[in-house]
């Protein structure tokens, strides 16, 4: 418990400077258009440093259901969206797994839960494939219900999925939650890429 409170105190502080961050260099984070190639079957991405070119030939060979998956939500919270109007809106998505409600509910206890930091109104949402099991299913009905701070897809939850997961998110921003001003992405269930080091956060006993 108690190093579950320690670890949530520093995420909080990694998430503060990550704030003062945004506030400080609100401008440069502009995201910029991925350049399409002059072949309409390669794109190239860029970041500013460096360049990535997918093939998209190459790509739908290896991963057709990526290409194939249509964004259904099957749990879809357009509450998350609201907050003062006076904050702008930061959204905290954690990529997490159906079964691993025990480890959002310590992620809540600690740092996890809307508030306003910094000037900003941070709220935080769970990301989730389908559960595959109906117990599962079951209890993150529960969880989204008293919560209501998950996102959930019908695709099926595996590493490999992870991009849909990426994709549906940005998606759902894009079609639900144009107020948010900045998205921090955590990468697991049980840490929070903060800054620039990833921070641990132990689940509580
Ligand atoms: C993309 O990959 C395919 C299959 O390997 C290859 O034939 C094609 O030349 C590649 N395209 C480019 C633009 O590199
Ligand atoms: C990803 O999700 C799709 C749609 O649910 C499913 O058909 C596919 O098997 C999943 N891929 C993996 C590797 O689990």
């Amino acid at each position: 418990m108690r190093r579950s409170y320690q670890s949530g105190g520093l995420a909080l502080v990694s998430l503060a400077s990550v704030v003062l961050y945004l506030s400080l260099h609100r401008r440069q984070l502009v995201p910029g258009t991925p350049a399409v190639a002059k072949d309409s079957r390669t794109t190239t991405l860029t970041d500013g440093t460096s360049t990535f070119l997918l093939n998209h030939s190459l790509y739908e060979a290896h991963f057709p259901h990526l290409q194939r998956y249509q964004c259904q939500e099957v749990i879809a919270r357009d509450a998350l969206c609201q907050g003062p109007a006076r904050a702008p809106l930061l959204l905290l998505a954690i990529k997490s797994h159906p079964a691993s409600g025990s480890k959002r509910a310590a992620l809540r206890r600690t740092w996890a839960r809307p508030a306003e930091v910094g000037g900003f109104w941070l709220q935080p949402l769970f990301l989730l494939g389908a559960a595959s099991s109906d117990k599962d299913a079951e209890l993150v009905g529960l969880e989204s219900h008293t919560f209501g701070d998950i996102l959930m897809w019908d695709f099926a939850e595996s590493h490999h999925n992870l991009s849909l997961k990426e994709r549906c998110f940005l998606r759902w921003v894009h079609q639900h939650c144009q107020r948010a001003a900045y998205v921090f992405k955590g990468r697991r269930t049980r840490s929070c890429a903060a800054g620039a080091r990833p921070c641990s956060l132990r689940q509580a006993k």
